[in-house]
């Protein structure tokens, strides 16, 4: 079994971007523990990190019919990034959706993902832990269909 786990724009700056409202760990620390994770389960992940829609969408391409699921963060993009949304849909991965910070609960506007009606879910608001979460959920779930 093999994951992707993509972070989206702005969040190579974690650790030291608005700490009170994504965490004090950065992306590195959490590919970290991921990959700590994927070792305990027997999986692999392939981790992946940009600020441009265009490159993201470059990965999820390659990546086609070389991967089980798809773990994302779009950072802003899940506000407005359709080209992005297509890209999943195209790759047909099951997808989930997550968020550090509680999208509900901030300004209107992030209260709105373009992502969420195609992924199979959505984690948001429990910091780190939610990716941790959504491996665990994807790794279940693929190994039901297995
Ligand atoms: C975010 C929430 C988005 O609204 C924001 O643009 C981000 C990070 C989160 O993880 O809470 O960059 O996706």
């Amino acid at each position: 079994m093999r994951f992707l786990v993509i972070h989206g724009p702005n969040l190579n700056r974690l650790g030291q971007r608005e700490p009170d409202i994504y965490g004090e760990k950065t992306v590195a620390e959490i590919d970290n523990l991921l990959q700590k994770r994927c070792k305990e389960l027997g999986v692999e992940i392939n981790t992946f990190q940009s600020n441009s829609e265009g490159a993201i969408i470059d990965f999820i391409q390659s990546q086609i019919g070389k991967a089980n699921g798809i773990i994302i963060n779009p950072g802003a993009l899940t506000h407005y990034g359709l080209s992005l949304r297509d890209a999943i849909v195209d790759s047909a991965l099951p997808t989930i959706e997550v968020h550090l910070s509680n999208i509900y609960a901030r300004e209107e506007w992030r209260a709105h993902s373009v992502i969420a009606p195609i992924a199979k879910g959505q984690i948001s608001g429990l910091g780190w832990r939610g990716y941790l979460a959504a491996l665990d959920i994807l790794y279940a779930q693929c190994k039901e269909q297995n």
